[in-house]
């Protein structure tokens, strides 16, 4: 049965199953000494889909039916044909030329995600090993629930997690339905598993990072992890998937921990400032805020939420602008099968 064995989901079983498991210990920054994580020459962004739903009102209702936003998301009852995912394509170039490709998140309803990956050719990437490794930022649905259309086309994949996952997620990962929830995955993960931990920077190339954040999230999920870029002569760049940890506190992370935080040039993912709809004001006021960093090129993306977007650019933030193409929402953004290049 393959990694069978991670269905028990006890930790100590989990650290026994190196030959798939790995738990590399984060770098720490200590007194007086920030981490210098090297510096890479660009990074490509390229928004495979950032419709997480296609419908605000038909999640909200199923949120609701399943017992609201503090219920288990593998117990709520989808509505599949609401199903989008958030998912996205990283390409590094190193400083001797050198790229590598990392998936971000695999998105939710797999019907939809076979047809942006096709759109995008992540799906031929993906099958002959041009795609490296799956980044999962987090276990939300949106983020998650289509991993079976990945693993169909490379089930030992390497794939990086938050360190924080919770048992559901081991067990879908090892292929275990969820029929409550409308989650599917008959195919069992067979690469590496390399779990990152919080409390420090985790490299995973030169000039790039990743971050476990350890949180309560909504839906009975735990943790976050971003990826921080240091692209040569821009700056920082940050990397999220809904950024439910908040923006202040990416930043707060890099200033405190990285030695390339003395500029941040630029932002991608999701913000999760309006993700449901209507602006409330402490998310208003973080956008307000936001402009103090100096981030030179914005491409927020999914949960960040439209009217979060159009403040954003009425405050004359540097957004970058997408298609609208692909079924994404809006042009004002970068959407479905739009990309950006740092560097
Ligand atoms: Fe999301
Ligand atoms: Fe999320």
């Amino acid at each position: 049965m393959g990694v069978a064995g991670l269905t028990l989901f006890n930790p100590a079983e989990l650290l026994a199953r190196d030959s798939i498991l790995r738990m590399p210990e984060p770098t720490v920054a200590g007194p007086g000494k920030k981490i210098d994580i090297g510096a890479c020459k660009s990074v490509k962004m390229t928004c495979v889909s950032e419709v997480g739903w296609h419908s605000n009102e038909k999640l909200v209702a199923n949120v609701n039916a399943g017992g609201g936003f503090n219920a288990n998301q593998w117990q709520v009852p989808w509505d599949n044909s609401n199903a989008g995912g958030s998912c996205s394509l990283m390409e590094v170039e190193a400083l001797d030329g050198k790229r590598s490709k990392i998936l971000i998140d695999v998105g939710w309803n797999q019907d939809y995600m076979k047809q942006r990956f096709a759109q995008t050719g992540v799906d031929k990437k993906i099958a002959s090993g041009e795609i490296e490794a799956l980044f999962l930022t987090h276990e939300h649905v949106d983020h998650l629930f289509a991993l079976q259309t990945v693993l169909e086309l490379r089930r030992d994949i390497p794939i990086y997690i938050p360190a924080t996952f919770r048992p559901e997620a081991y067990q879908f990962m090892a292929g275990t339905d969820f029929p409550a929830a409308g989650a599917k995955n008959a195919i069992t993960h067979t690469g590496p598993l390399i779990r990152l931990k919080a409390g420090g920077a985790n490299p995973i190339m030169p000039g790039v990072a990743a971050v476990t954040f350890d949180l309560p999230i909504i839906l009975q999920t735990e943790g976050e992890q971003s990826l921080y870029a240091n692209v040569r002569d821009k700056g920082l760049v940050a990397i999220t998937g809904c950024g439910h940890q908040t923006l202040p506190r990416i930043i707060d992370f890099a200033t405190e921990n990285l030695t390339a935080a003395t500029k941040f040039h630029g932002l991608y993912g999701g913000l999760h400032l309006a993700p449901f709809g209507p602006l409330a004001p402490p998310q208003e006021a973080v956008i307000r805020e936001m402009g103090k960093y100096g981030f030179e090129r914005i491409a927020c993306n999914h949960c960040t939420g439209l009217p979060a977007v159009e403040l954003m650019i009425a405050l004359g933030y540097p957004i970058v602008r997408g298609t609208g193409s692909n079924g994404s929402i809006s042009d004002l953004y970068i959407g479905n099968g739009d990309s950006v290049t740092f560097g």
